[in-house]
């Protein structure tokens, strides 16, 4: 560029944008072809595509997340409406389509061996507007063990966790809970503000105004010896991550209120926990919890199963959605949820 001038220098700028506009073609023609390319996906790569992604927070989709992030070979995501009549599923959240911010595309042609998945994550008081969707999907995807695709909030996983957390006498907090939003009508409310009259109970979160920054949420759970795991709907199956990841993942003994407890005996590890429902009342329990920390014998018996078994929760829609692909091959192959509303609020 010495000596030719701003001519040269034209061109060459000129050539640069041909090639960057080349390489912007041919990486979206591949990405076309990587989904296009397995008419039968029977015997190939299965196709997800997520309609809007679940409370506007979009991933990146670049590569092959499930296998790179999951080693879950063939199954390939997209969020790229364009691949519609290409995709063997198409995830609906159901947050933007009861809120109007999002609809199901009843004007395109859906192939007829497609699948539609309703998907939420919510407990039924949540799920508003259900009717609308009546007759539209294949597929449910929730935490309910009886969804077509089951994702819980946690899995209790076979193998030790390896978790260290302050031996029971160092521990300087009796009993903690974390609550955002509180409402004295709900089951938990009452029931914390008659055990609290027996026990000493920490509670933080925005109800408090004493908010717990994400580094500070385990640590501080882990000092105390109970956990209040209490979910605000009492509904089938919905165990949240105030199990999951509050109580379980801190050490402390979750002392739990929700589904009945012959849920969480299906679904957590033996001995750890302690539900409401085996006691009378407040007091009751107040007593138990009581006798367990001065008995540390009794009281660590809660956390053996740390030796055995650990848990595994989810935090990326990715995996979630990855999971389709796991279950694909088992789920049936013609079914339509004619009545979607009675499905989620039995
Ligand atoms: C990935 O999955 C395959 C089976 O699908 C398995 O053989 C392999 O060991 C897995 N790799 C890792 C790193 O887990
Ligand atoms: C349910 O849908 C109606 C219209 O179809 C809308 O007016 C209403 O706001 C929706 N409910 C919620 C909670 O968004
Ligand atoms: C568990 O902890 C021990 C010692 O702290 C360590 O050697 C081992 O690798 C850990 N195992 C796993 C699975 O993290
Ligand atoms: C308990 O506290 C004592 C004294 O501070 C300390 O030496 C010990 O390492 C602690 N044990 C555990 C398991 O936290
Ligand atoms: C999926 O649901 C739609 C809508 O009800 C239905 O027309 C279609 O036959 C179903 N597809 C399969 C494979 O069951």
């Amino acid at each position: 560029m010495t000596t030719s001038g701003p001519r040269a220098c034209f061109i060459l700028f000129f050539l640069h944008v041909v090639i960057f506009l080349s390489l912007l073609f041919y990486n979206s023609f591949l990405t076309h072809r990587a989904l296009q390319s397995h008419p039968n996906s029977a015997h190939g790569d299965i196709r997800i595509l997520v309609w809007h992604w679940p409370f506007g927070r979009s991933y990146s989709l670049d590569g092959n997340k499930c296998l790179k992030m999951y080693n879950i070979s063939r199954c390939l995501l997209t969020d790229d409406r364009a691949d519609f009549s290409a995709a063997d599923v198409v995830v609906f959240h159901h947050y933007e389509l009861s809120r109007g911010l999002s609809s199901v595309p009843l004007h395109l042609n859906r192939p007829t061996s497609q699948h539609w998945v309703w998907m939420s994550l919510e407990p039924p008081v949540n799920n508003v507007n259900l009717t609308q969707l009546n007759g539209l999907f294949n597929w449910t995807m929730s935490y309910r063990r009886d969804a077509d695709i089951s994702i819980p909030y946690g899995k209790t996983m076979l193998g030790g966790d390896n978790l260290s957390f302050p031996a029971a006498p160092n521990r300087s907090c009796f009993a903690s809970w974390v609550v955002s939003k509180y409402k004295p009508h709900q089951t938990r409310a009452a029931f914390y503000q008659r055990l609290k009259k027996h026990v000493p109970i920490e509670v933080y979160g925005r109800w408090n105004k004493k908010p717990l920054p994400d580094k500070k949420l385990l640590p501080t759970i882990s000092n105390c010896l109970f956990y209040l795991s209490f979910e605000n709907s009492e509904k089938k199956d919905y165990i949240s991550e105030k199990l999951w990841r509050n109580a379980f993942q801190a050490g402390a003994v979750p002392v739990v209120l929700g589904p009945n407890k012959a849920t969480y005996e299906a679904m957590t590890p033996p001995h750890s926990f302690i539900h409401v429902a085996d006691f009378n009342s407040p007091a009751d329990l107040a007593t138990y919890l009581k006798v367990l920390s001065v008995d540390r014998q009794a009281y660590e018996k809660y956390l053996e199963w740390h030796n055995t078994y650990r848990i595994k929760t989810y935090s990326d829609w990715r995996e979630r959605l990855c999971q389709i692909c796991v279950k694909y091959p088992s789920l049936p192959a013609r079914k339509v949820y004619y009545n979607l509303d009675s499905w989620v609020n039995s």
